[in-house]
């Protein structure tokens, strides 16, 4: 769906960009992830021309973005841009009604569109009179997203959409936006620097590191096939509970010796074994049951790691 070769970007004769090369398949939710500076924003703005890459190509279903004029290719591309970028001083309703503006849609319409997204992001109506700096960051945000997915475009480019959230707004966003139907038949370049964002969210990822690609793939693939040092040592800090987030109980069903834990907790085999054990942990007469799953984790984790 979206295929970028070998693209660059200098600022300054210094490389933002250098010669990247990846693919976001369709209906696939692909992150960028690297630390601050490696060049995550100045790849995203390249797909939908806000920078002019200096050289490469990036083809959107099969076209080259350079034989498009720009603000006919940014009709197709829904765009969150990093802190929320709604003008100041719009109000909500016009920041989010902009994209329908420029389409010429009816005023129902627009009104219509409006109010289903402020439902599914949670935002209540009275946010639509004031302005920006009259929300709080995560609001901000909300309306950002609420703004790039009006047109229901087909390419939707995240900047770091959910920065300005606190830990526990936002793993329970995070299931949400997994949950909205609207994002399934999307492709989906998600950028952040939060390595459990990365997971939680990514099809896959793609690990940045000045300016170059690392390596690209599953969490799986990431976290037990590291294509080198650099790899291993950006997830170290956090791999154990990453590892146990992405085992599924499908995972290490062969590892488990009964399967009642799925019927007697309401657990699916979906269920990443981080979460069963949290389930589980709750209530002391589960003790055996947990006591159980990590074993089979280990089982399972001893294969995984070659
Ligand atoms: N307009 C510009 N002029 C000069 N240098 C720039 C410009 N935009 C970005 N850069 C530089 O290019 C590099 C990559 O910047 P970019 O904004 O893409 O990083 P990022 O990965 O998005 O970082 P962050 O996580 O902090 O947002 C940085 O060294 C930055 O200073
Ligand atoms: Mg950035």
């Amino acid at each position: 769906m979206i295929t970028v070769e070998s693209v660059s970007k200098n600022f300054n004769g210094k490389p933002a960009v250098d010669h990247i090369s990846f693919q976001a398949h369709d209906q696939e939710i692909l992150v960028l992830l690297g630390t601050s500076g490696c060049g995550k924003t100045t790849t995203l703005k390249m797909i939908n021309r806000l920078i002019e890459a200096d050289s490469g190509n990036i083809l959107i279903d099969g076209k080259n973005i350079r034989d498009q004029k720009p603000e006919e290719l940014r009709m197709g591309i829904g765009f969150v841009m990093q802190h929320s970028g709604l003008f100041p001083h719009y109000t909500i309703r016009q920041n989010i009604a902009v994209v329908p503006e420029l389409l010429k849609w009816d005023r129902k319409k627009t009104e219509n569109r409006t109010q289903e997204l402020l439902d599914k992001l949670h935002l209540s109506e009275d946010v639509l009179s004031r302005f920006p700096d009259e929300l709080s960051g995560g609001q901000q945000q909300r309306v950002g997203i609420a703004r790039a997915l009006i047109a229901n475009t087909p390419v939707l480019l995240m900047d770091e959409p959910f920065g300005a959230l606190d830990n526990i707004t936002k793993a329970d966003i995070h299931s949400e936006f997994k949950s909205l139907e609207e994002l399934k038949n999307k492709t989906i370049i998600l950028v952040t620097h939060d390595v459990q964002e990365a997971f939680e969210l990514g099809h896959r990822i793609c690990l940045m590191d000045k300016g170059k690609i690392i390596q690209t793939g599953t969490s799986k693939e990431i976290l037990y096939h590291p294509e080198n040092d650099f790899v291993t040592d950006f997830f170290a800090e956090n791999r154990l509970l990453l590892e146990y987030k992405i085992a599924t109980l499908k995972d290490v069903g062969d590892f488990l010796n009964s399967n009642h834990l799925l019927n007697e907790f309401q657990l699916t085999e979906n269920t990443n074994v981080w979460e069963a054990l949290q389930k589980l942990s709750s209530d002391h007469k589960n003790t055996d049951h947990y006591e159980n799953l990590i074993r089979a984790f280990n089982g399972y984790r001893k294969l995984q790691i070659v």
